[in-house]
């Protein structure tokens, strides 16, 4: 089956230039003058919009299992197209956890023929011994927790951390760490509301665990994503170690590029977050990182909980962030807040270098044919009750915004038009190394 993609402007390699894209199977067969024939089976108008690779998520909490009444891998990854995501990294948090070999193969099988886009997975490592026939089993790399421990995945201490990377090592996969020091993180009441939580998670307990990590990191040579970097001073000291240690990657999310706290006034527990909305000069700090190019991954951080636990005595930390990511970048980009080709990059490129992703993350002859079409549109509200995901709320409910997806294709087929929503095609593959 043969495609050529009409009318669209298209990002290639940090340009946007007038081309069609010829797609054969799953592949982009290659790219072409407009003037120029080709004999295609179909065609795609994009009627001018912007075609950009494939967007990746490399922080997403796709649950099923025991936690599927949050979310699971078929709800996940509709909303996650509808989103513009064409292949999302998920977490290991699950119920129970990815921490061995067996349970990655199950999490795989559960996925298995369930999946809208291309899923890859990380894993949590609990016995280093094992490491290297736990990566062989299929993740992409490992996730860790500093702040929280899951069963007997306990990596609040450098000495844990420091035989995790010596191990990891071995294996040539990425570390991505959840960055708080649980001696700095405030006992939180039977009871509590989102200034309270934030109150609990200082901004000492990120910036003493990023000195953790810079200083581990720097005695071994793996590649390290330091997750959802929220403080203007942890983004400081990446920026500092990144000029001597180019395997450390930094990772922000939409809401703290986006929100401040006095969203969390306005919205309450809604926005409880790990860790939490901060303050505008933090905002406008990663903002500066993402035009400096010192952020090299935004991730959503997609973390799906029901309304009911959201609004609990004791808030689940997260929400929903795929569907939301687009509208909020782009307007932002187009308002002159965020530089858009900084935005693509750490969407694409980004998180494809960070994976070794070599057929992911542009749009070029032999790369997966992944693309997600974007428009500038006038100004509209979000309305999360729209959404795909099992969690229909969100912090940016109401929110003004002036950009949509209108087009998603996974391997080479439409998964998702903003005319007709999701498509009943589950053309997603478990993305391995
Ligand atoms: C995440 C979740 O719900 O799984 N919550 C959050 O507040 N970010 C976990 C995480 O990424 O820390
Ligand atoms: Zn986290």
């Amino acid at each position: 089956m043969l495609t050529r993609i009409i009318n669209g402007k298209v990002w290639i390699k940090d340009q946007i230039v007038e081309r069609d894209i010829i797609i054969e199977g799953v592949k982009i067969k290659k790219i072409i003058k407009k003037t120029e024939g080709e004999q295609v089976d179909r065609i795609i108008d994009a009627k001018g919009d912007l075609i950009l690779p494939g967007l990746i998520d490399a922080h997403a909490h796709l649950r099923d299992g025991n936690l599927s009444y949050k979310e699971d891998f078929s709800s996940g990854t509709r909303a996650a197209i509808a989103g513009g995501f064409t292949l999302v990294i998920d977490m290991p948090n699950t119920n129970p956890p990815v921490s061995n070999s067996q349970r990655l193969i199950e999490r795989k099988t559960l996925a298995h023929g369930r999946i809208y886009c291309d899923v890859g997975f990380l894993v949590m490592p609990t016995d280093f011994s094992k490491i290297t026939q736990l990566s062989k089993s299929g993740c992409l790399g490992f996730k860790v927790y500093t702040h929280r421990v899951f069963e007997d995945a306990n990596f609040s201490e450098g000495e844990r951390l420091r035989s995790l990377f010596k191990e990891a090592m071995k294996t040539n996969r990425p570390i991505s760490i959840h960055a708080e020091d649980p001696k700095k993180i405030h006992k939180l009441p039977e009871s509590y509301d989102a200034e309270e939580h934030s109150k609990a998670h200082p901004k000492g307990a990120e910036i003493e665990m990023i000195k953790e990590i810079i200083k581990v990191a720097s005695d071994f040579p793996i590649k390290v994503r330091i997750c959802h970097i929220s403080t203007a001073e942890g983004l400081q000291l990446f920026v500092e170690s990144k000029r001597y240690n180019s395997n450390l990657f930094s990772e922000v999310t939409p809401a703290h590029l986006a929100l401040e706290t006095s969203i969390l006034r306005k919205v309450g527990k809604l926005a409880v977050v790990e860790p939490p909305i901060r303050e505008f000069k933090d905002v406008l700090a990663l903002r500066k990182g993402v035009w400096d190019g010192a952020i090299d991954v935004i991730g959503t951080d997609h973390a799906p909980h029901t309304l009911t636990e959201k609004l609990a005595d004791k808030p689940s930390s997260g929400f929903p962030g795929f569907e939301t990511a687009v509208p909020i970048l782009f307007t932002l980009a187009k308002g002159g807040f965020l530089p858009l080709s900084n935005v693509v990059k750490a969407l694409t490129e980004g998180p494809a270098k960070l994976y070794g992703l070599i057929e992911y993350g542009s749009i070029d002859k032999d790369k997966v044919a992944n693309l997600t079409f974007i428009k500038f549109v006038p100004e509209y509200l979000i309305d999360s009750s729209k959404s795909y995901s099992k969690a229909k709320f969100s912090p940016f409910n109401g929110f003004k915004a002036e950009a949509i997806v209108t087009r998603t294709i996974v391997r080479g087929e439409t998964v998702f038009t903003s005319e007709d929503g999701v498509i009943d095609l589950k053309n997603g593959k478990i993305v391995e190394r």
